[in-house]
């Protein structure tokens, strides 16, 4: 079945977050996920952006994005890419429903997270969810969340562009200063004037490209840098994660199963509607993912590339 087949999974477990985000327990599970962290303006939101391929976040110097933002990338059956003048953007949120996301329905998203981010709310652990449809990307899902650095750390250098002539970070880049068992890859995203110009992330990618391709100490291993190859080895390392995972995933949600029901159970006698309908909606669709989460550890037996 290999990479392909395992792709599934993820969309598997983005259906799972959103239930659990519904009652405001996203990470009772410890579901698969990527955690993005980095120092204030490392320039994180840079690279979600480029990953997503529009602007939607608010970037800058200081703290900026000032929640954790959860961000499932979906790809698309059917639709177009959203453009840039396509007011309907982001595509109808689907399955993500109450009050996390009430305020996605504004018609720019990225308008909105500015709100979210720099007015009203103050530094959160709540979440915002943010979800639409791409049908040119692979499946990912990335969220900041304060999550135990490790084994599965990949390591993303910024800034390339901005250093010295005459010095580069090709001895990090090639995993000897501070060796990580996933390695480095190095981006170049759009600079504060680059923002400020309206160069478009197309615009983006293809100057990184080229950055990679033209740079002396660089050029020999274009191929492993770049916001593309790190989309590439981010999906696999998910994927791979996933399928690690599923038995203990799988153990968890069957005693989560049981507990919620023996709580649907005693709300039932006194409080029969109101508390239980919240509870009973994600113990169906728990029920449903269990159900799934099945068929697919039975069908995941092959090795994929780690
Ligand atoms: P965050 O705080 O980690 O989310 O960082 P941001 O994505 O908001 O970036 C902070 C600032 O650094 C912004 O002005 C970005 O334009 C700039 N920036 C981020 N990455 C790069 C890069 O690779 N090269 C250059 N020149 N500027 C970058
Ligand atoms: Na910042
Ligand atoms: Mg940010």
């Amino acid at each position: 079945m290999g990479n392909r087949g395992m792709e599934d999974l993820i969309p598997l477990v983005n259906r799972l977050q959103d239930a659990f985000a519904t009652i405001g327990q996203n990470c009772a599970l410890g579901l698969p996920q990527i955690a993005v962290v980095g120092s204030q303006s490392a320039g994180k939101s840079s690279v979600l952006e480029n990953f997503v391929g529009r602007d939607f976040l608010p970037r800058g110097s200081g703290i900026v994005t000032r929640r954790p933002l959860i961000l499932q990338l979906v790809t698309a059956d059917t639709g177009q890419v959203p453009s840039q003048q396509n007011s309907s953007f982001p595509p109808p949120l689907g399955n993500v429903i109450l009050g996390i996301v009430i305020e996605m329905h504004m018609p720019v998203v990225g308008l909105m997270v500015r709100v979210v981010c720099l007015g009203s709310l103050a530094v959160s652990s709540n979440p915002v969810l943010c979800k639409w449809s791409l049908h040119f990307l692979p499946h990912l899902s990335l969220s900041w969340l304060s999550v135990e650095k490790g084994l599965r750390t990949i390591g993303v250098i910024t800034k390339l562009d901005l250093m010295d002539e005459g010095t580069d970070a090709r001895d990090i880049l090639e995993n000897k200063t501070l060796p990580l068992r996933r390695g480095y890859v190095g981006v170049v995203n759009r600079s504060q004037k680059d923002i400020d110009g309206r160069k478009d992330i197309k615009a983006a990618l293809a100057s990184e490209r080229k950055f990679f391709l033209s740079h002396p100490s660089y050029r020999h291993v274009a191929e492993r840098m770049g916001t593309p190859y790190l989309q590439k080895v981010l999906n696999q390392q998910l994927t791979n994660h996933i399928r690690d995972t599923l038995p203990a995933l799988r153990n968890k949600l069957q005693s989560q199963l049981l507990g919620l029901e023996k709580e649907v159970e005693e709300y039932k006698h006194f409080r029969p509607d109101d508390p239980t309908r919240q509870t009973k909606a994600l113990l169906q669709m728990v029920q449903q993912f269990a159900v799934d989460f099945e068929k697919r550890i039975e069908g995941s037996g092959d090795q994929v590339d780690t």
